[in-house]
């Protein structure tokens, strides 16, 4: 049997495996779908809930700084990301670079891993959509009760039906699902603007001092509950002051994921070594540029200790006398988070196809649909899957695994990124991160700052999942995959016959 070491899949394998009949998806998308893709899963809770509840209660004024923290961080992943897409563009991300660089092992927990950031981040914001329709509802008199819909919900059926809707989205193609995100993504961009130029008018420049409020005593609490950097190095936890604005980013991390989803549709872009690098930077600055807009209109606008945890955005235009927007509002954030829904889910069906291809889950699961060309038994599966968590299960301080999952994914890539270039530096690679080391070494860092930023509970959560992935890989995977059941002469042939075609 090989060696842990031995069952690193080489990138023309993993190419040629796309030109299997049966798991071939179409090749439809351009790199402008791609970006619209990006921003319509990255720009969601976050800028719509986050910016107000961390403004208030971790960074003061400040938040926007927060934002470009965390919008650095997630460039240098990105330009990472965006090397390995260009170089093997097979659906399946970070789970499929892993497999080309550190192995099957990594490669399995990694697509374990994704499980937090894509399925468990669709139904966490499937329950903010549940929470947004209920307050819109409210509005107009006539609100669900809160057994069911809402983030107390016993079943949360508001949630539920969004994720049945967009599985179905989904499963009746890429092209369709494109063609849906482009009209919300033009709402929920539209929105954005409005909040950024309307509000532009209502900014106080007393508003902003002290645009770093001082540093007070923190009550993030101990053990369990408090930063893991506070538990391992005893730093003193403050609220405001620069610790804040680091702290602020931790948090508001979570309104960038998303842009690494673009890299799951590899296989679904028509020239893929050009336009995912496109996609996935391109999202990036558009959305990391509006953030900071809106950030700094919003805290502009209303005093940072008078914003809204719940609906900043909406919040802050009723206080300045305009409730009329207040509604357009909601109904884009409404719209903004359909689509980060849908876009979780897509990347989560795209990474389970791409392993079932692989035989560390059972291939018979990544058959592609003949008529729509996708992956429907994998898109059924996971829709099933997201529609219970969010559902039926309270996901309040699950949340957190989202961030710690989604930054542990990007620490493996940008060490990949290194690896594959040591281990394959003749790979044509349409784009290359600059700095190499370097940089793809202080992403890595960057991004396990962040990691330890986060409480000492959602860390033990966290190895208890990956634990549970170890056992899984053992008990069925390791003995399934094509490492085990195809012999190694066959696959190298494969391999330099694709490589050859290439
Ligand atoms: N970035 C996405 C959001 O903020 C996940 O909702």
């Amino acid at each position: 049997m090989a060696t842990n070491r031995a069952r690193v899949k080489s990138v023309e394998e993993s190419i040629r495996d796309t030109e299997e009949p049966d798991h071939q998806l179409k090749k439809n998308l351009s790199g402008l779908d791609l970006t619209v893709f990006g921003v319509g899963v990255i720009i969601g809770t976050g800028i719509f809930v986050l910016t107000g509840e961390v403004a208030k209660t971790t960074t003061g004024p400040a938040v926007a700084v927060s934002f470009v923290i965390a919008g650095l961080v997630c460039a240098l992943a990105a330009l990472c990301y965006a090397e390995f897409a260009s170089t093997v563009p097979v659906a399946g991300s970070a789970y499929t670079f892993s497999y080309a660089t550190l192995g099957e092992l990594v490669a399995w927990i990694i697509g374990w891993d994704l499980v937090l950031e894509l399925a468990l981040g669709a139904a966490t914001v499937a329950v903010g959509w549940s929470g947004y329709l209920n307050q819109l509802l409210g509005d107009l008199g006539i609100p669900l009760p809160t057994s069911i819909a809402g983030e107390e919900a016993t079943v949360n059926l508001p949630a539920i039906f969004i994720v049945a809707v967009m599985t179905g989205v989904l499963i009746l193609g890429i092209k369709f699902s494109s063609r849906v995100t482009s009209v919300i993504v033009a709402i929920k961009v539209a929105i954005v603007l409005l909040v950024i130029v309307v509000g532009l008018f209502y900014v106080k420049a007393a508003n902003y001092s002290p645009f770093v409020p001082p540093a007070q005593p923190s009550e993030t609490g101990s053990g369990w509950s408090a930063p893991l950097i506070q538990t391992l190095f005893g730093f003193a936890p403050s609220t405001f002051g620069v610790g804040g604005v680091l702290a602020g980013a931790a948090i508001v991390f979570f309104a960038f994921i998303g842009f690494d989803i673009v890299a799951t549709a590899a296989e679904e872009t028509k020239d893929p070594a050009r336009d995912l690098p496109r996609g996935i930077i391109g999202s990036l600055v558009i959305c990391t540029v509006l953030y900071v807009a809106v950030s700094l209109v919003v805290v502009g606008m209303q005093r940072y200790s008078e914003l809204s945890s719940e609906a900043p955005l909406a919040d802050a235009f009723r206080s300045v006398g305009l409730p009329f927007l207040s509604g357009a509002i909601s109904v884009g954030a409404l719209a903004g988070l359909t689509s980060v829904v849908m876009i979780l889910m897509l990347g989560q069906s795209r990474v389970l196809f791409a392993m079932s291809r692989d035989h560390l889950l059972p291939p018979a699961l990544g058959a592609v649909h003949p008529k729509y060309g996708t992956p429907y038994k994998i898109t059924l599966i996971t829709g099933v899957v997201v529609a219970v968590l969010a559902g039926f299960i309270p996901l309040g301080v699950l949340a957190e695994l989202v961030n710690i999952g989604t930054l542990f994914a990007f620490v493996l890539v940008s060490v990949g990124v290194i690896v594959l270039r040591r281990t394959r530096p003749d790979l044509p690679r349409a784009f290359r991160v600059p700095l190499v080391p370097v940089l793809p070494v202080v992403s890595a860092l960057a991004c396990l700052y962040l990691m330890l930023n986060l409480p000492g509970e959602t860390w033990a959560r966290f190895a208890v999942w990956m634990a549970l992935g170890v056992v899984f890989y053992y008990g069925y995977g390791r003995r399934h995959s094509r490492f085990s059941t195809i012999g190694a002469a066959e696959r190298k042939a494969a391999g330099q016959q694709a490589g050859g075609e290439r």
